[in-house]
Formats: C-alpha cells, structure tokens, sequence
C-alpha cells in the first residue's frame, strides 16, 4: 500500500486548470483593493522557496514546532493513543510526523493528505523505508476540501487528523471555522485534531518572520507574479512590484502584500491592469491567536481543545481537539 495512488489533480480548484487561473487573476486584479489568493505561492518553486524560509532564523514557526515535537513525542503520542490512523493535512516534509510516527502505539495507517503529486510521492517514498511495516495510504487532494479518505487495513480506534505549520492561520476566521467543522466531520465521534498554532507576540518578532534579512519572503511572495506570467502569459516586470509584511495588532495577523513600485499597467490576457505607484495587492494572511482566541475558534467548530503544548517563551503550540462535550477517551 506504499505507492501512491493515482490523482488526477486538474478539476481541483487550488490548481484550476490556465483558463481558469486567467479568470482568477483577473477575477482578484479587478477587486479593490486587489488581492490574489495565497495558495498561487506553491508551485516548485514557490514549494522549495518555503522549505528555505522555515531555514531563516527570523522564521520561528518551523523551529519551534519541531523543537516541541522532539521535546513532547511521547506525550503527544500518549494523549492520541494506542491504534490511531493518522491523516495529515498537507503533508509536504513529513519530518515531524516521523518523530511522531516513532512513538506512536499499533499505529494502523497514514494518510497523507496533499495537493502536490511529487512532494507526496517523495514522502511516501521515505516513510516507506524508514517505516516498512506501516500501511501509507498516500491522499492527491486539496485537504480544504471534504476527503474521501482510503478504507483502513484494519479498524482504527480513532482517527486523528494533524495539521501542522500553523497553516490554519492562513485562513479568515470565518473560512477556518468552517475548515475546523470539516475537520471535524471527518475524524468521527471518537477522533482528535493535533494541530499547529502559532501564538500571539512581541509584534518585531513577528512580523520579522516575514521579512527575513535574506529576503527569501520577499522571493517567495514575488514568485507568485513569475508563476502569473509563466502560467498565463501576463506581463509583470518584477522590478516593479516589492514584497511587504506588516503585523496588524488589531486583527492579530500578519498581512503580506505585493506593492506595486510605480505607476504601471500590466497586461493579463485581454485586460491591462492599472497600478497607481505604491498599490499594495492583498496575497496572504498569516493570523496568530491567543490560547483563548484560538479555543473560540475551535467552540465555533464544535471543538474542545483537550491538550496544549508550548514551549516555554510561547512561541509556537501544538494543541489536539476534541468534539466539544466528548470526555477523554
Ligand atoms: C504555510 N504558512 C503557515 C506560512 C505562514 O507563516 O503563514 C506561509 C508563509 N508565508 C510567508 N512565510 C511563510
């Protein structure tokens, strides 16, 4: 079971197919503010840019969640229990889940959820060696979307969906309550979400997360105008348009925007797209929470957090959930 099934990737909307990319574009260019959606970042080389910022030291989150899995394995693994089938949402570098994966108890399978065929592959390919006896059963999806999830080799005695990187954080609000709702849909009565949150901070610690000396962010985010104009033929002189990061206290996020450097028109498909100098386009949120916040948004959910994790500046936490009403196990 350690291949990876066959996907077929282009009716899915995080990958539309380029007609359907053009219209998107044009869609978010024609909005005020503009404002394209974060998920055009992750193409290979956005994928790979993303792998080298959680190697900046200004960015935290990738550290300090592996700090706390090498730190709390067991404890993490004592709270899922014995017999899990362990489904993770974007599975990308599965690095934690192999620290995870070696304390878990009679774990029954794997399921790696993720959009990309060639980075799940790779994964799968290395699991498959370093847990040979484990059933995978590999996932092509978009995990924001309901999953049919692969019958498990035997019955698991819950199902715990993990979702890592504090990625809920790229939600709104409104769409991570209803990510957390399926979520919950998903894992059944007697399942649990282990789940990555970044916390609330010293806002220059935060925000210089997403301005890195080395200016890989920067890279990162401007990939997207590359990625544009490789995909759909526009015209984005890079030069043109600057990387921004600002942590915005009231709304608890980080907001990135692409801005544009000077008066310009930029062609995609039939349309030219007017830019007054420093137009900020609107690409991602990034928010944090409070313990308290972040509980809030899982009662929205109809979600109890069971157990929180941090480290001892609270940094980073990694918390399960539970159905709200549910008593431990
Ligand atoms: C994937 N996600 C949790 C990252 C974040 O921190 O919001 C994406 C990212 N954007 C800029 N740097 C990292």
């Amino acid at each position: 079971m350690s291949s990876v099934q066959p996907c077929g990737v282009s009716d899915d909307e995080r990958r539309p197919p380029t007609n359907d990319l053009l219209e998107i574009a044009q869609r978010g260019l024609a909005l005020k503010p503009k404002r394209l959606p974060s998920w055009l970042f992750y193409d290979e080389r956005g994928s790979a840019l993303f792998e080298r910022i959680c190697e900046q030291p200004e960015y935290y989150l990738c550290r300090c969640e592996i700090a706390l899995m090498a730190e709390h394995a067991q404890s993490v693994a004592d709270t899922l229990g014995s017999e899990v089938r362990l489904v993770e949402y974007g599975s990308g570098n599965a690095h934690k889940t192999s620290m995870l994966l070696q304390h878990l108890q009679s774990p029954v399978a794997y399921v790696p959820v993720e959009i990309s065929p060639e980075p799940l592959r790779q994964s799968v390919e290395r699991l498959a060696v370093e847990f040979a006896s484990l059933p995978l059963q590999p996932l092509c999806a978009d995990f924001s979307k309901p999953l049919r999830l692969p019958i498990p080799p035997r019955a698991p005695r819950r199902t715990v969906l993990y979702f890592p990187g504090s990625t809920i954080g790229n939600f709104e609000n409104r769409e991570a309550a209803t990510l957390l709702r399926k979520m919950r849909n998903e894992m059944g009565d007697a399942g649990g979400i282990l789940i990555g949150v970044d916390l609330k901070k010293d806002p220059a610690v935060i925000e210089a997360a997403y301005n890195d000396r080395a200016r890989v962010t920067a890279a990162f985010t401007l990939n997207m105008l590359t990625r544009l104009n490789r995909e759909i033929g526009s015209n984005f002189e890079l030069s043109g348009f600057a990387h921004r990061a600002h942590y915005n206290p009231m709304a608890g996020r980080i907001e990135t925007y692409i801005v544009s450097r000077r008066e310009q028109q930029v062609k995609v498909g039939r349309v030219n797209v007017p830019f007054h100098e420093d137009e900020a386009m609107q690409v991602e949120y990034s928010c944090k929470y409070s313990l308290a916040d972040f509980a809030a948004l899982a009662a929205r959910a109809g979600l109890a957090v069971q157990q929180v994790w941090t480290d001892p500046e609270k940094m980073f936490s990694l918390q399960y959930l539970v159905r709200a009403g549910t008593r431990i196990h």
